[in-house]
């Protein structure tokens, strides 16, 4: 009873009853925390793992190019280098994008070193799959990106009428008078007739490469009402076309800044929205509103819990209720904020955005831990502890 009482003294009661044919012994955590329950029933899977995992990519697997060492030490405890001798589950989950899931998800592999299956990785757009239908026959403007794959990413979603601002651009320079197409601009672009084409939505998918070109164009489809200089081109028109929102306007990344291989933070996508938002609002009075995906939003969080039980499904058959949920991140404004909203148990790393030396994080994780690597760890002692405790 010792471990009941240490577990009571963690605001958590432990009930216990025995399972019936041969399952694993049937325990129910109540946590005071007002968190979720955690539940497992009769019907569970005794092979269901006790926990898994949804990894940050930047600044906690890999920097800029380059895998972390701890990464790949991390992943071989998952994939069964661990004292439960079992393969625990995990997700990659990043507010990264701007090349389609099964590149990206192939270079990773080759960097990690770990076959990842297409439901185990998760890029800030992904969750567009689930409202395609709605913009499917619409043209919409999607930023961000190198050159048009940013337009085939979208297209693989489904959506069949998505433009660039370098469509744009080569549809009429004077757009943007301080930019002239590169060759590989020029050859990504399609031949649209944007006066005839009004835009119902502008999708920013991933960090754009040109700021200044996108932002004219933003402000042109909305000032436009959908058409680029169009002709609502006057101060009471801007205001009406705030008002009637004529255009969508989404993001896919809210990180003001990210960890990649340079020595500091870099401005991130959320950078960008904010930078947007300044010049909109210096020209109409006020910012646009707009949507947000991405960690941590909430949307995210889900699309990733039903990806995740995908996965699960695939590698134990059908349970209903997830294992202990872990989130390692590096930046506590996503990974540690969406996680402790889900939720599931929060690590946050040293390796990436958060710096120790600067003080307590934003968001308070449940652990932190130098690298990822002593971050499986500490998870998989802790559940280990907790069978121990209960067995
Ligand atoms: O552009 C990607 C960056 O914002 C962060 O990516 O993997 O740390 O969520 P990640
Ligand atoms: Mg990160």
């Amino acid at each position: 009873m010792q471990s009941a009482t240490a577990w009571r003294s963690f605001g958590l009661a432990a009930r216990r009853t025995h399972g019936v044919h041969g399952h694993l012994p049937i325990v129910t955590y109540t946590r005071r925390l007002g968190r979720r329950t955690i539940q497992h029933s009769a019907s569970e899977p005794s092979n269901q793992p006790p926990l898994a995992f949804v990894f940050d990519i930047d600044g906690v697997l890999i920097r800029g190019p380059k895998p972390l060492d701890a990464a790949k030490r991390a992943l071989a405890m998952l994939e069964g280098a661990n004292p439960m001798g079992i393969k625990i589950p995990y997700v990659l989950l990043t507010n990264g994008g701007g090349v389609g899931e099964e590149i990206r998800r192939k270079r990773l592999t080759k960097q990690l070193g770990y076959e990842l299956s297409a439901n185990q990785y998760i890029q800030c757009h992904t969750v567009l799959r689930s409202v395609v239908d709605k913009y499917a026959d619409k043209p919409v403007m999607v930023l961000g990106g190198k050159f048009a794959d940013c337009r085939y990413v979208a297209e693989s979603y489904g959506f069949k009428k998505a433009y660039t601002s370098l469509d744009v651009h080569a549809w009429n320079p004077a757009v943007w008078p301080f930019h002239e197409l590169g060759p590989m601009e020029r050859e990504s672009t399609k031949a649209v007739d944007f006066s005839q084409t009004p835009i119902s939505a502008i999708f920013v998918f991933h960090d754009p490469r040109n700021w200044a070109l996108d932002i004219q164009i933003m402000c042109d489809i909305i000032q436009g009402g959908g058409i680029i200089g169009g002709a609502a081109g006057n101060d009471r028109k801007f205001h009406d076309a705030v008002e009637q929102k004529p255009v969508e306007l989404i993001f896919c990344n809210p990180d003001l800044i990210w960890r990649s291989d340079f020595e500091r933070p870099r401005l991130g996508q959320g950078a960008f929205r904010e930078a947007f938002q300044a010049v909109f609002k210096a020209l109409t009075g006020a910012e646009y509103p707009y949507t947000q995906y991405g960690k941590p939003t909430q949307a995210t969080y889900k699309f990733a819990e039903q990806m995740l039980r995908d996965h699960l499904r695939e590698m134990y058959g059908p349970s209903k209720a997830l294992p202990q949920m872990y989130v390692a991140g590096d930046n506590p404004e996503s990974d540690i904020a969406g996680a402790n909203a889900a939720g599931w148990e929060s690590i946050l790393v040293h390796t990436g955005v958060y710096d120790p030396r600067q003080g307590p994080p934003t968001h308070q994780p449940t652990q932190e831990a130098v690298d990822v690597e002593v971050a499986v760890r500490w998870a998989i002692d802790r559940e280990l502890k907790r069978r121990a405790t209960i067995a």
